[in-house]
């Protein structure tokens, strides 16, 4: 790794990435932490305020459904209030040129928003969402799922989203501590990450697995890993580039064509 405030490593990693022909992105949530959505680490990170295991595991809405759907409807509104950032631009206009594809760890929508307001015919199947979505609803007993964008009413258990199909109680559709991934969903990141000539890690803290694999799949194949982060990571001095700063300004560097 090089230093990460040394001016060239902004156009070393440009140069690379304008030869790669098969980029992978991959973010958490510092990347969308510029459009107003709060991260998870961190001073001011959601687990500083919240306690995971009463929230987001499947024990919790067991517990209280009440309780974490009222967590979930909150961050659900934050979220539709949310703006992508030029970050989210940047990348899905590569996308549309068919450079690049995106693993995120986020469950807000963010990057598929913005690829769907650019070009959402050349972006099609180009964004993976790890730990599903904040407005996806699953039943907790049979496969009944929709995606869902209404307010959720949360004054009492008894008005809670059920299923239309077995009236069992519908949850958030987001990967909670404790759960397994889909197969599928791993294998495609997997595969996508294996295919990749160069990994840029935007805004996340490598800890979570099986995601922070990702990157060092990356570097086990030998190929090219460019971290962007405000801050060190686990990863940072594994990275190939590593730059401290922000996703917003960063990424249109590191991805738009010159000139
Ligand atoms: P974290 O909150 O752990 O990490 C956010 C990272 O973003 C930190 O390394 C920050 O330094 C960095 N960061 C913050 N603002 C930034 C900015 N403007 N530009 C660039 N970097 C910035 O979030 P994740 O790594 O995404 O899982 O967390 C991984 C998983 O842990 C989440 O998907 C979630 C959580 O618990 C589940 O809910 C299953």
């Amino acid at each position: 790794m090089k230093n990460p405030t040394d001016p060239t490593i902004l156009d070393a990693a440009r140069d690379v990435l304008e030869r790669a022909s098969n980029i992978l992105v991959f973010t958490g949530a510092g990347m969308s932490a510029e459009s107003g959505v709060p991260t998870f680490r961190g001073a001011e990170g959601l687990w500083k305020a919240f306690k995971a295991e009463e929230l987001a595991t499947p024990e919790a809405f067991q517990r209280d459904p009440r309780l974490v759907w009222e967590w979930y409807d909150w961050r659900r509104q934050v979220v539709l209030g949310c703006r992508v950032h030029d970050g989210h631009r940047s990348v899905a206009a590569a996308q549309a040129a068919r450079r690049v594809r995106v693993v995120t760890q986020n469950v807000d929508g963010l990057h598929a928003r913005a690829a769907n307001a650019l070009d959402p015919e050349a972006t099609a199947g180009r964004t993976l969402a790890m730990h599903g979505s904040l407005f996806r609803m699953m039943c907790t007993h049979c496969p009944y799922e929709r995606e869902d964008l209404d307010p959720v009413d949360t004054s009492a258990a008894e008005g809670l989203p059920r299923c239309p199909d077995c009236d069992h109680l519908l949850r958030p559709g987001v990967v909670w501590f404790g759960e397994t991934l889909e197969a599928r969903v791993v294998e495609t990141a997997f595969t996508w990450a294996s295919q990749a000539d160069v990994c840029v890690v935007v805004g996340t803290s490598a800890v979570v697995e099986p995601a922070a694999s990702i990157p060092r799949l990356v570097l086990e194949k030998g190929r090219v890993v460019i971290e962007v982060n405000l801050a060190p990571t686990p990863l940072t001095s594994l990275a190939t580039y590593a730059m401290q700063g922000r996703a917003s300004g960063l990424l249109p560097r590191l991805l738009e064509p010159s000139g």
